[in-house]
């Protein structure tokens, strides 16, 4: 069979990235290589992400630069995955009339099947969604030859609804893959060479619950459990997970960083806001005092955990007094790191509706000025590494000088690092002992310590 060649653009978060990977490892099958060159493509497919309005822009400029190559190569494919697709179906091969192939968030295993559909009978949306998990949704595994890293998906959906969010209405209900799977999914990875896996759900905390309402759905593990079974594979060395739900962190999961060495000292922990009555609007189902509770405790059991969060300014009805708590919040708490939005009014979710849109300006401001004390907070903590000696996963080599290699840390930091005997540097997915010598705002830089023991 011809190879084909599909050239790949992928917006979001990890859990589209992860999409995306299962999209290479299914079309990988039709025989299709990935290329880096959109001219020499025989299909375009762009992963979409709508969480935020920009976001959603970006598709249609992306679609867009195609417009063009398909009419020099009229057998060019152009198809849109994602949120985008979820959402607006059928409205985007009206949109977009040079689109061949709409691939909704359920669909990522029908990708070929959609493809055959639109050269045999034309244009083809693919929005289905269904409660339960298709056993073969997630039946495609594409590791990168010499991918230390990967990303697995352990459920998919989301029923919380936060009042802001198009995350339920993009991925629908929230379900869970059975463990068996997922380990022999990890299983295979760790036997083309994967070190480090992140598992993969938009609120990890509730994997394979029974939800309310529901008989089906329970996988009779949950997610503590899961983590330990995942942490047996051999060949896997570190376990990441993303993302925790503030409401649903469990006393069991932080106890397991105790027990279980695989697991990285670092939590994402979206917060959202530092006012509780923000909170409430949101629909978050916890109060700042909660969180904050939950964050020392987690910092109380292990002084090196890294915790990172997400935050919102600008939601409906946020007053200069509030905005003032989500500051406080911010230097009081000391994140590693802060991930900031300006709300962006998202149709059909109920914050759309709310009374006391926040105006642009002020939405602007109140970003500039979090960024700016985060970003000194982020730098100070980086330099409080300065002096301590940390495992970091080698994850790359410098392209400019083969002695400087980059890899990250268990709390999640980069670090680039020198080995001065270029012949017997560490090897790719190799756990080695860094001295940090040097702090910057973003990342660390260090030494071998074998290098310094040597000296
Ligand atoms: N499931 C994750 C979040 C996924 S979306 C969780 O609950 O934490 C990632 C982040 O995007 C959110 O944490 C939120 O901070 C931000 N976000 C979501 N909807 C948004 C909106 N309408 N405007 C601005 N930021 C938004
Ligand atoms: Fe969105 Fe809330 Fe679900 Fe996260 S938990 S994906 S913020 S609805
Ligand atoms: Fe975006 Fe969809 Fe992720 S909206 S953030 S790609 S779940």
């Amino acid at each position: 069979m011809v190879e084909k060649r599909v050239y790949l653009e992928t917006y979001g978060c990890q859990m589209n990235v992860g999409d995306s990977e299962r999209l290479l490892g299914f079309l990988s099958e039709a025989n299709y290589a990935e290329t880096d060159d959109p001219s020499k493509a025989d299909l375009i497919l762009i992963n979409t992400c709508s969480v935020r309005d920009k976001a959603e822009h970006k598709v249609y400029s992306a679609a867009g630069r195609y417009r063009e190559l398909k009419a020099l190569k009229p057998a060019l494919k152009i198809a849109i995955a994602g949120c985008v697709a979820q959402q607006k179906g059928e409205g985007l091969l009206k949109r977009l009339p040079f689109l061949d192939v709409v691939l909704g968030t359920q669909s990522v295993h029908r990708i070929v099947d959609a493809l055959e559909q639109a050269s045999n009978n034309g244009r083809v949306a693919m929005t289905g969604e269904s409660d339960a998990i298709d056993p073969d949704e997630f039946a495609s595994i594409r590791a990168r030859k010499g991918d230390v890293k990967a990303f697995v998906s352990i459920m998919r959906g989301c029923d919380n609804f936060c009042a802001y969010c198009i995350v339920p209405h993009t991925r629908g209900r929230e379900a869970s893959r059975p463990p068996g799977e997922i380990v022999s999914e990890v299983e295979r990875l760790a036997a083309t060479g994967v070190r480090e896996v992140t598992l993969l759900g938009q609120n990890v905390n509730s994997y394979g619950l029974k939800r309310a309402g529901r008989t089906e759905g329970s996988v009779g593990v949950g997610f503590p459990e899961l983590l330990r079974m995942v942490a047996v594979v051999e060949g896997i060395e570190r376990v990441r997970f993303v993302t925790s739900h503030p409401k649903d962190i469990s006393d069991e999961l932080m106890g397991l960083f105790a027990e279980e060495p695989k697991l990285c000292r670092h939590v994402h922990l979206p917060m959202q806001s530092g006012s509780t009555a923000v909170l409430e609007a949101m629909g978050r189902g916890y109060t700042l005092k909660d969180y904050a509770d939950k964050f020392r405790k987690l910092k109380a059991l292990y002084p090196d955990m890294a915790v990172t969060t997400d935050v919102i300014v600008g939601f409906p009805g946020e007053t200069d007094e509030d905005f003032e708590l989500t500051m406080e919040a911010i230097n009081e708490l000391r994140f590693d790191n802060v991930f900031s939005f300006k709300y962006s009014k998202r149709p059909g979710t109920r914050a759309a509706g709310f009374q006391g849109q926040v105006s642009d300006e002020v939405k602007a401001e109140r970003l500039t000025t979090l960024q700016a004390a985060q970003r000194d907070i982020t730098f100070e903590l980086n330099k409080e590494r300065v002096g301590s000696r940390m495992k970091t996963l080698v994850e790359g080599r410098s392209r400019n000088d083969s002695r400087v290699y980059m890899g990250r840390t268990s709390c999640n930091r980069i670090v680039n690092f020198t080995s001065y005997d270029d012949a017997s540097g560490p090897t790719m997915g190799e756990i080695v002992d860094v001295d940090v010598t040097d702090a910057y705002p973003n990342s660390l830089r260090g030494v071998w310590s074998k290098d310094l023991r040597l000296c």
